[in-house]
């Protein structure tokens, strides 16, 4: 690719080959490891003077994630990069995105900083847990949506009576664009968050009653969300229980849970590395065409919106 080069971090170097094979373009050569304390050691070992560098790293823990695109955005800086895109398929830090309570921290806003003044030019990003989020750094970010991704694999197992659940309020919107591009009912779970990763179903709205369901979600962490949503949903007499979301945050136990669960499928994205191996359950669907799309028109000055479905 001319002018163009991909620099992969070391959260998930599999999507970013992936990229590189969707655009043809190898893997910039880089050296990115460990000095003896533990300190992040960079250095690039190819001439990037006035190129298109996009840097891709997701940012879930260990902080050091987002330490090292903080540290490859300054190597990229004073390289004399001509522009530097972060490609960061999953957003850490995300959920803390406004001050709902007394004496909590906006992180979402706080990580957007560190990457403006660590040096990048631009942002691609994909189903950011708020879209608001977008306005919290001072470069362009462009959002992207997995939607294509997953609809399609909801569209191949031909489910009769579908309804979509959004399993909190925050879901809808996506609830609501995926209900209409597949011709189903929505319904919304009324859902309480009693502690960080506890949460309470209060009431479902919508009808599930003897109907196939498919619950819809940015992001499973602790599982906590889904299992509470699936556990009222059987209640309430719901046909089959599939899950969809398109970050594979799975902390703790989530896959112990789901596996228990009336759950029959969850399908995730590999925005995040998962190994199936941990849950036969999860099915992960690749999205590197969408955001190797998304790079090859940023890189030609071309529109990405008719990426945003
Ligand atoms: C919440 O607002 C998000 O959209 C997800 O529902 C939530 O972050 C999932 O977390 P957990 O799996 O820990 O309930």
């Amino acid at each position: 690719m001319d002018g163009l080069k991909l620099i992969a971090g070391n959260s998930n170097r599999a999507l970013a080959e992936k990229i590189g094979e969707y655009l043809g373009a190898e893997l910039c050569d880089i050296e990115l490891d460990r000095f003896g304390d533990g300190e992040i050691h960079a250095k690039i070992n190819e001439n990037i003077r006035g190129v298109d560098v996009f840097i891709i790293q997701t940012t879930n823990p260990p902080a050091e994630n987002l330490i090292e695109l903080l540290i490859l955005n300054d190597t990229c800086f004073r390289a004399s990069a001509g522009r530097i895109t972060n490609v960061i398929p999953y957003y850490g830090y995300a959920r803390q995105d406004r001050k709902d309570q007394p004496r909590v921290p906006i992180t979402a806003k706080l990580v957007a900083k560190l990457i403006d003044v660590s040096g990048a030019n631009r942002v691609l990003t994909m189903d950011l847990h708020s879209a608001q989020i977008q306005g919290f750094f001072d470069v362009p970010a462009d959002n992207l949506f997995a939607a294509p991704v997953l609809l399609e694999y909801i569209k191949s197992r031909k489910m009769q009576d579908l309804t979509i659940v959004s399993p909190d309020v925050g879901s809808m919107k996506m609830g609501r664009a995926f209900a209409k591009r597949l011709n189903a009912e929505l319904a919304v779970v009324d859902k309480r968050r009693s502690d960080k990763d506890k949460t309470e179903v209060m009431n479902v709205i919508g009808d599930v009653d003897g109907r196939n369901i498919v619950i819809l979600d940015d992001m499973i962490s602790s599982g906590s969300t889904l299992l509470q949503a699936a556990g009222e949903l059987t209640l309430k007499g719901a046909a089959s229980i599939m899950a969809c979301a398109t970050h594979p945050v799975f902390s703790g136990d989530a896959c112990g849970k789901i596996m228990k669960s009336s759950i029959s499928e969850v399908v995730v994205s590999n925005t995040l590395p998962f190994d199936p191996g941990r849950c036969p359950k999860v099915k992960v669907l690749d999205v590197s065409s969408i955001l190797g799309e998304a790079i090859l028109r940023i890189h030609s000055n071309e529109s990405v919106s008719t990426l945003f479905v």
